[in-house]
């Protein structure tokens, strides 16, 4: 028996080969066990070497079923080790990660900058009411303004005559929007999508803008240029920058001027910040008095100037970009070319 068993164990495979050999041997029903209920059979004197012959037998076959099965143990892991080993030394395999588009990192530069001059930033939806985005602005309906930005309209159900929603063509909806829900004094600054129905080499659908608005009680478009100045200086990192103030005409800006900034173009390219020509870059004023009231205001106590600008428009300036498409093409390899990506 004992070298019947002890065979069987040495040669066992694997654990489970192990797990049959230990029930047939010194299970609850094996054989080590019929051959103890047989010592009631016996005479005293035959049982007095058969039990303890037994029992013997029993311990020595779990000790050698326990030495085995740590040896398959060790075996095993030998075996994982051999095949799953790992050189330390090898190169690691570069994974690229990912970036921050453009157009989000320019924003939270812009923000960066005007937060540093007290601008808190405010958003507002993309699709607004036609109030938020042209009545409240003094935009009323037959106004020229509406059918020149090319407005995409959310057309109602068939019955349902409110005025459709907009997608709003510019962010100066915010202006109202932030008057009504912190009233004056404000500073702010909002940046979003707008959108316009227009694609060219400069127009895209959608595209981003940043508005800003002061109002206290003393504002003037001397602050509005020094602010401007400012900004523009922090943006493009340079010294100083000359802008230009051109009389201009917005609904919602009394009196309005297009701002230039000073540039110089060099076979193609443009540099900001120096040379004698001038770019067009954003549309401001001092907030008409209608849109203060209709922001819940009183334009006998508060004035206010503000500003919108293209996004997109100053990131192409600032990175050298000349065509706006690409901001929306998601092509790793133009990120990449602007450092957008790894
Ligand atoms: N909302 C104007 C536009 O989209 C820009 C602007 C904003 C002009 C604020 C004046 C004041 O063109």
């Amino acid at each position: 028996l004992k070298q019947k068993y002890l065979g069987q164990i040495a040669n066992a495979a694997d654990e489970s080969a192990l797990e049959d050999i230990r029930v047939t041997a010194v299970g609850k029903k094996g054989e080590v066990a019929l051959k103890m209920r047989e010592l009631g059979k016996m005479t005293p004197e035959e049982r007095q070497v058969a039990g303890p012959a037994l029992n013997a037998l029993k311990d020595e076959i779990n000790s050698a079923l326990a030495a085995k099965k740590a040896a398959l143990g060790d075996a095993a892991l030998d075996e994982r080790l051999r095949s799953e080993w790992l050189d330390v030394s090898l190169p690691g395999r570069g994974r690229r990660v990912g970036t921050i588009h453009p157009i989000s990192q320019v924003t939270e530069e812009v923000t960066a900058i005007f937060g540093e001059m007290g601008f808190a930033s405010a958003e507002g939806p993309r699709i607004d009411t036609d109030w938020y985005n042209f009545d409240a602005l003094n935009i009323p309906g037959h106004h020229p303004a509406r059918a020149e930005m090319d407005t995409f309209y959310m057309h109602r159900a068939t019955g349902d005559d409110r005025a459709p929603n907009v997608l709003r063509t510019h962010t100066s909806p915010v202006q109202i929007r932030t008057m009504e829900a912190e009233g004056a004094p404000l500073r702010i600054i909002c940046p979003g999508g707008v959108y316009r129905a227009d694609y060219d080499q400069t127009h895209t659908p959608m595209f981003h803008q940043i508005e800003g608005l002061a109002i206290d009680k003393d504002i003037s478009m001397a602050n509005l240029k020094w602010v401007l100045e400012e900004f523009f200086a922090a943006f493009f990192e340079v010294d100083n920058i000359k802008t230009r103030f051109r009389a201009s005409h917005f609904p919602f800006t009394e009196p309005s001027a297009e701002v230039d900034i000073q540039c110089s173009w060099e076979n193609g390219t443009v540099k900001v910040g120096e040379g004698d020509d001038w770019l067009e870059v954003l549309g401001s004023g001092m907030v008409h008095p209608k849109v203060l009231q209709a922001g819940g205001i009183d334009p006998n106590e508060w004035q206010g100037f503000a500003f919108g600008m293209g996004i997109d428009r100053i990131a192409m300036l600032k990175y050298g970009i000349p065509d706006l498409r690409a901001f929306f093409d998601s092509d790793l390899r133009w990120l990449r070319h602007y450092g957008f990506a790894s």
